[in-house]
């Protein structure tokens, strides 16, 4: 197992490059199962995840072809073979269950295994199963896995999702997009990678109205057609690296950058002191003073502050002046960052759901290990402004969501390299 090893040294300067979204790549793929033409998505991320999605829809019978250095994910599902979607594959990735909607949509039946995903929390798939019964599936659970029929097709139907979910509204959306009928998603989740979704789908002849709002209304089609649609800015990769600077000191362009994918984290940053400018190419960001303050967080479903930066955010506010207190509202068991970020000198009382961050001077240098995806990259943050060497294990998670992530940070001047072992 690989380690990186990060040493703080200082002010960053210079230019990185946002990938495409992981989240919206992991929907955007399945989509491919909806049409017997081909779909073609530029942008993609070169991730891990990817390729784990890759190797479903591959079981799946799909065809799919990671071009121009794995940019271009070219793909058909012209001869599908199977609909079942092993446990062996799903329990490496949660957003495996979003072939289950649009298996069930193009051909009436699918067998999926239940997911594992990351170690934050239950995370269970009711809310999807939910929604496809609204729409007359019939779901059977057993062995570990959702048996799906809808022999005369799918209906549309109004789901009223009782809180919000990214993944259950993608896989209704997609679902329903062949539904016989009119489906209406309500307290549905507005994040930019459903946005994305929405118009990839219009894009295969989809009718598609309300996307970005917590109404969406979908007019099913017989069938859609192929389509290239490019993956939209990563909005996590986007914050985790406006956090180096906001961190380390120095200046950073973020190339691909839009203030809008991120309005709640860029309101937090600039109440911390850290200064957002929108450029032709991205955002820039720096510090306004040598020092940041304590900021409130609250994790909510967008456009609110996205759970999946708290953990990178908390690294920032372990040296911020005065105390910071950040609620996680999303998912239960999300602060395993935190007794590692202690490890490095950091002041953090979990109780429940809530932290209470003490801001300390400056962190000190550790061995510490990720739990997740984005505690890993929290790790490596903390690492860059620490005193002497972090060393982070189990990167693993790491590639599921970073790409390039040593390269990205050396080219704006962190001392990081990544050692094999662990
Ligand atoms: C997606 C993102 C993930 C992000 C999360 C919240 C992908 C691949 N992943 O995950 O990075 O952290 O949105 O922004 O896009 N829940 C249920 N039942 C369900 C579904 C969800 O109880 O059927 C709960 C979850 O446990 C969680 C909350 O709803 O507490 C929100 O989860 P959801 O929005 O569904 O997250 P994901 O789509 O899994």
């Amino acid at each position: 197992m690989d380690s990186i090893i990060v040493t703080g040294n200082g002010p960053l300067a210079g230019q990185i490059p946002i990938a495409g979204a992981k989240n919206s790549c992991l929907a955007l793929m399945p989509a491919t199962l909806l049409s017997d033409e081909p779909l073609t998505l530029t942008n993609a991320p070169r991730l891990s995840d990817i390729a784990t999605m890759t190797t479903l829809l591959q079981s799946l019978g799909a065809e799919v072809s990671a071009l121009q250095e794995g940019k271009v994910l070219a793909m058909s599902s012209h001869d599908l073979t199977s609909h079942t979607a092993d446990y062996d594959i799903v329990r490496k990735m949660r957003a495996s269950i979003l072939v289950l909607g649009p298996l069930l949509a193009r051909y009436g039946e699918a067998v999926v295994s239940l997911p594992g995903g990351c170690a934050i929390g239950a995370r269970p798939v009711d809310l999807h199963l939910r929604a496809l019964e609204a729409m007359g599936a019939e779901l059977d659970l057993r062995d570990g896995y959702v048996h799906a029929k809808a022999p005369g097709g799918l209906k549309g139907g109004v789901v009223e999702f009782p809180f919000v979910s990214v993944g259950a509204t993608e896989n209704a959306l997609m679902a329903a997009t062949l539904a016989k009928g009119t489906t209406v998603l309500k307290r549905a989740a507005r994040e930019p990678e459903i946005v994305d979704l929405a118009q990839c789908l219009r894009k295969m002849g989809a009718q598609i109205e309300g996307e970005g709002t917590d109404t969406i209304t979908i007019q099913g089609v017989d069938r859609l057609h192929g389509a290239t649609h490019p993956v939209v800015t990563d909005r996590i990769e986007l914050g985790t690296y406006m956090l180096a600077p906001a961190i380390c000191g120095g200046e950073v362009e973020l190339l691909g950058g839009r203030r809008n994918l991120l309005a709640a984290f860029c309101d937090k940053l600039d109440e911390a002191g850290i200064e957002v400018t929108e450029t032709e190419k991205g955002l820039l960001v720096k510090r306004r003073a040598d020092h940041i303050k304590a900021v409130n967080v609250t994790t909510e479903p967008f456009p609110g502050f996205p759970t999946d930066l708290q953990a990178q955010m908390m690294a920032l506010l372990t040296t911020a002046e005065g105390v910071s207190v950040l609620e996680e509202k999303i998912f239960e068991n999300r602060f395993m960052h935190a007794p590692e970020l202690m490890r490095m000198g950091a002041k953090i009382d979990v109780h429940g759901g809530t932290a209470t961050v003490t801001g300390v001077k400056k962190l000190k240098g550790a061995p510490v290990m990720a739990t997740d995806l984005r505690a890993s990259v929290s790790l490596i943050l903390a690492g860059l402004a620490a005193e002497g060497t972090t060393r982070v294990a189990r990167v693993y998670h790491l590639d599921r969501g970073y790409e390039h992530v040593v390269r990205k940070l050396e080219g704006v001047g962190a001392k990081i390299e990544r050692v094999h072992g662990s």
